[in-house]
């Protein structure tokens, strides 16, 4: 996400570590409730402890906080990090209705919401790596 010297970061907006904390473990709950993400909670271990500090970490970064992901694990290259699950459509679909959810419980802010909400789903999009999806074709990537 860009951010200019009069731009207050999405970080702050939403109130910083602490909502990401929420989002992140309210994103897993559904995952590991919602029928509809069975398929992709079976991709990750059984303990999810380890993957939501990671999520926590990736999310201060990207939302403009505190840099906790790069420093310890290099650049994000989140799509090659995905590339031994095989994610489609519906699997993208899967993990944006957790996430909306976890969204509305967790960020107070309707506008901060909806462009976390826009910038997520354009990173789900270009996480798919099936072979019919457009991206692959060469379209411009987001960051
Ligand atoms: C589109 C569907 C997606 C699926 C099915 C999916 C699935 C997964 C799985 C299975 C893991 C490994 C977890 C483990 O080690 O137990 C993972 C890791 C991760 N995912 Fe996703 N993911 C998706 C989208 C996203 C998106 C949109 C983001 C960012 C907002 C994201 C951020 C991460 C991060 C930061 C990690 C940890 C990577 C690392 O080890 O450094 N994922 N994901």
């Amino acid at each position: 996400m860009s951010e200019t010297a009069t731009e207050i970061s999405i970080f702050e907006r939403i109130g910083g570590a602490v909502t990401l904390d929420r989002l992140v473990e309210a994103f897993y709950g559904h995952m590991d409730k919602l029928p509809e993400a069975k398929k992709i909670r079976d991709m990750h271990d059984f303990d999810l402890g380890p993957v939501k500090v990671v999520l926590k970490r990736y999310l201060s970064e990207w939302t403009g906080g505190p840099k906790l992901y790069s420093p310890e694990k290099g650049h994000p290259r989140l799509r090659q990090r995905h590339m031994r699950f095989p994610i489609g459509n519906a699997d993208r679909d899967a993990w944006l209705t957790c996430m909306r959810k976890a969204l509305a419980e967790t960020v107070a802010d309707p506008a901060a919401r909806a462009e976390l909400d826009a910038n997520m789903t354009k990173l789900a999009d270009w996480m798919r790596n099936q072979a019919d999806n457009p991206h692959d074709r060469g379209e411009a990537r987001p960051t």
